[in-house]
């Protein structure tokens, strides 16, 4: 028990065949094969049959016809809470109780089915229905069909921006909602409830919250002109500059650079503003912590992308949560074959033994 790491940082608490964030080349590699390879070359949904199925002859499959419950427009819990309902829906078995061929398709059913959940919900917040069904078949990919399914039409643009940053965001290690999925498969739940507990642990800022706090960060920057002072205020304030930062990278984040590129190509109007904070952030952070590189995460360009593609910033934590279906189910199979209950030790080091009176 004297080894005890807070926040479980640089213990190895499982092995993995499905990635391989390179820490210090500062590459990212899905089944070995590198991002930058399957980046405009393969669609997302291919990208999930790579990272599950280790194969390209292999996809997400389209969604079959389901109605969710109750949609809020809230598209982060409104996919948390419709995730978990699919287990009783669709009567899911427990991982105890299935072969891993029926559990890869009870993952593939519900990766489809929680992208045209979180495009519902994004229609409901925006006071309309989604596309019929015949609107979406028109579209060739995943990301195509999301947006059909959404707004009922899908410029070019907006589809190459959501498939990259799909891509980049697929899967990542041992993050905190893949671990999160891992323990609930451990326990032999079902994928239903493994999915909706990571989209939980997705929801907070300093996961798959960070890029809604970007973009305020950019307009702020933007209408003061002055991304040295505001830097500085947030650091003086010892608050965190959102998208910088990262437990596992030492160098830069192959996701980040790639992100950067493409709302470069894409046009971003934004780009320049963005480029400047991220000096301006990179700078001061350097000279405030010599010797611990933070660098550039893949949440800050995330945010520019996204807004490319006129996504609105609350509902980027559900964006992130449809492109890490895959690593999830990934993980959730990879963890079913183990078939051993992840359950750490916890130090006790409250009150000594006492009687109820001392309380
Ligand atoms: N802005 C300002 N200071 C920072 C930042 C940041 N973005 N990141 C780290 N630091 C500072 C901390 O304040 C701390 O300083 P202190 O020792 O003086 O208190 C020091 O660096 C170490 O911080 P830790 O939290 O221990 O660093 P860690 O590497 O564990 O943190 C984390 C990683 C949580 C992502 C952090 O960098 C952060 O909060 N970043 C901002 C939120 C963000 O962008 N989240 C998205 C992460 S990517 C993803 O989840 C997909």
């Amino acid at each position: 028990m004297s080894d005890f790491k807070p926040g479980l940082e640089g213990v190895v608490a499982i092995q993995t065949e499905i990635a391989e964030p390179d820490r210090e080349g500062g590459a990212l590699r899905y089944r070995g094969v590198d991002i930058e390879e399957l980046v405009g070359h393969v669609p997302y949904e291919k990208v999930w049959g790579l990272l599950v199925d280790e194969s390209l002859d292999s996809a997400m499959p389209d969604p079959e016809p389901y109605e969710p419950k109750s949609l809020t427009g809230n598209a982060p819990s409104d996919l948390q809470a419709e995730t978990a309902r699919l287990s009783s829906e669709w009567d899911l078995k427990k991982l105890v109780d299935t072969e891993d061929e029926e559990a890869r398709d009870d993952l593939a059913r519900l990766s489809a089915q929680m992208m045209s959940i979180v495009a519902k919900s994004a229609a409901v917040a925006d006071g309309r229905g989604p596309a019929p069904d015949d609107v979406v078949a028109q579209g060739d990919t995943a990301a195509e069909k999301f947006l059909l399914r959404w707004r009922g039409e899908a410029d070019p643009r907006h589809v190459k921006a959501i498939d990259t940053y799909w891509i980049c965001t697929a899967e990542h290690g041992l993050n905190a909602s893949t671990f999160t999925a891992r323990i609930t498969a451990s326990t032999g739940a079902d994928c239903g409830a493994a999915m909706s507990a990571a989209v939980g642990a997705l929801s907070g800022p300093l996961h798959g919250g960070a890029p809604a706090r970007v973009l305020p960060m950019l307009d702020e920057v933007a209408r003061t002109d002055d991304p040295q002072g505001y830097v500085k205020q947030v650091l003086e304030s010892k608050g965190r500059i959102m998208g910088f930062g990262h437990r596992v990278y030492r160098a830069e984040d192959p996701r980040s650079r790639i992100l950067k590129r493409t709302a470069k190509e894409l046009g971003s109007p934004r780009f320049e503003v963005a480029e400047a904070l991220e000096g301006s952030a990179l700078a001061a952070l350097r000279e405030r912590k010599p010797d611990y590189v933070i660098a550039t995460n893949v949440e800050f360009y995330s945010a520019v992308v996204l807004d490319v593609a006129e996504i609105p910033p609350e509902l980027t934590p559900a964006m992130f949560a449809c492109a890490r279906v895959a690593g999830w189910a990934a993980h959730i199979l990879e963890e079913k074959r183990t078939g051993r209950l992840i359950r750490p030790s916890a130090r006790y080091v409250g009150p000594a033994a006492r009687s109820l009176s001392a309380v």
